[in-house]
């Protein structure tokens, strides 16, 4: 199962007398770790108020195609709700869910209308979008409504139930909309992917912390935020996640084994400890390449004009796990100024690895931003992965890794061969 802690789930809601039921749902999709924002049809607001969605999402309702507040080029935390546009939403939006979606919108949604926010949204959106139907059992057992749900689902989009039962007209059949419970389970699995179901994979993330003396040391810039990210999103994509990480300000991930280091040389142990089990590993980590040769045990005392600090190479790690028989599946980092393809398959070569995620560094982008691109270079091919938020581009590349570790070690057609 996966996890909607810190996901963005744009809710969307329609016309339904099971609207009243939405804001129960937002409730719980918060209650589980989720932001929610929620965008609301013109229709729907007959049967709930927008101030009670505003009350329990914490943010302004949407209800407008063309807003007149100001386009957000990063609509990031602390984003002004109502000046985020179908565009900014779309982006925002780590899944959309409709709830209740109702036979009118999914009409809408099986001819790609964009003329109002909501079903501007669904087709802007790169993010999974599920609805959970809600009408009348005629209405759903119509072919009309039957042959838009197929057309739907063609279009890679999830359909949650809907539930049979006692209707609001006083019918019984099927067309009642899935409980909150129900659909916050469901939405919370568009994040399982299962593509490294069964598999081990070990992460490193965080800088290194090389002591000069017990209270200085030699670090970078390094977040951890794109390591720990990897290692969510192998997580939700069904791995046994083992994370070591260096010094950060983040929380653990959830789901993960995270073991916590200070220098290189202790990742460099934690590392070997669980190398031999990982099927896969991937080197996040900022790793300073070198350490003073020794570090003072008391605090150095400015009594000299000058001070020469001496110091030694750390092992490279990526390096030395590549170097295992048999090694795991190998993804390196490189963290590069200029010359990213070039460098990239430099680093491929000589540290023996199957894949190097690229990316650019300078002083406004990289280590501590939110939002990341990456070259991926293999050894027969080369993918680019557009500027995203860390969450999202680290989604995008656990699915590559997966694809070319299956195509490497043939075992997703063998999986798949199974009965
Ligand atoms: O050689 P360079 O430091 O540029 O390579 C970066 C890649 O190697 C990253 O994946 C990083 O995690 C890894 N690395 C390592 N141990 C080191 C240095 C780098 O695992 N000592």
């Amino acid at each position: 199962m996966g996890s909607l802690i810190n996901k963005r789930v744009l809710l969307g809601v329609t016309g339904g007398i099971a609207a009243y039921k939405s804001a129960d749902l937002v409730r719980r999709l918060r209650d589980t770790g989720a932001e929610v924002r929620v965008i609301m049809t013109r229709s729907a607001t007959e049967f709930i108020t927008p101030l009670t969605l505003q009350a329990v999402s914490g943010h302004p309702v949407h209800q407008q195609l063309l807003d007149t507040g100001p386009g957000l080029k990063h609509a990031g935390a602390g984003a002004e709700a109502a000046g985020m546009g179908h565009i900014e939403l779309a982006r925002w939006a780590d899944a959309v869910l409709v709830a209740p979606a109702s036979a009118n919108f999914l009409a809408r949604l099986a001819q790609g209308r964009a003329d109002d926010l909501l079903s501007a949204v669904c087709l802007a959106t790169e993010a999974p979008v599920a609805v959970a139907p809600a009408m009348n059992q005629q209405m759903w057992n119509n072919t009309a409504t039957q042959s838009n749900l197929a057309t739907i689902k063609k279009n890679a989009i999830r359909i949650f139930g809907p539930g049979e039962g006692s209707q609001a007209c006083g019918e019984v059949g099927p067309g009642r909309m899935l409980e909150p419970v129900e659909l916050v389970t469901l939405a919370s699995e568009l994040f399982a992917t299962g593509e490294l179901d069964g598999l081990t994979v070990l992460v490193t993330a965080g800088p290194t912390w090389e002591a000069i003396d017990p209270v200085r040391g030699l670090t970078n810039r390094s977040s951890g935020k794109m390591g720990y990210a990897v290692a969510q999103a192998a997580a939700e994509s069904g791995a046994r996640v083992i994370l070591v990480s260096g010094p950060t300000s983040l929380p653990d991930p959830e789901r993960v084994r995270s073991l916590h280091v200070e220098s290189a040389q202790e990742m460099y142990d934690a590392v070997h400890q669980h190398a031999a089990k990982a099927d896969i590993f991937i080197g996040v980590a900022a790793v300073a390449d070198y350490r003073p040769a020794r570090a003072a045990e008391r605090k150095i005392k400015k009594t000299e004009i000058k001070l020469t600090l001496e110091l030694e190479r750390n092992p490279d790690i990526l390096a030395s796990v590549a170097a295992l028989r048999p090694a795991p599946f190998m993804v390196g980092f490189a963290a590069e100024t200029e010359n990213l393809e070039q460098n990239a398959r430099a680093k491929l070569e000589s540290k023996k690895l199957d894949l190097v995620a690229a990316n650019r560094v300078g002083a406004d982008i990289g280590f501590a931003a939110d939002e990341n691109s990456l070259l991926l270079v293999g050894r027969e091919d080369i993918t680019e992965l557009p500027t995203q938020s860390k969450t999202k581009l680290a989604r995008a590349l656990i699915h590559h890794i997966a694809a070319r570790y299956h195509a490497k070690n043939d075992t997703k057609v063998h999986r798949l061969q199974r009965p």
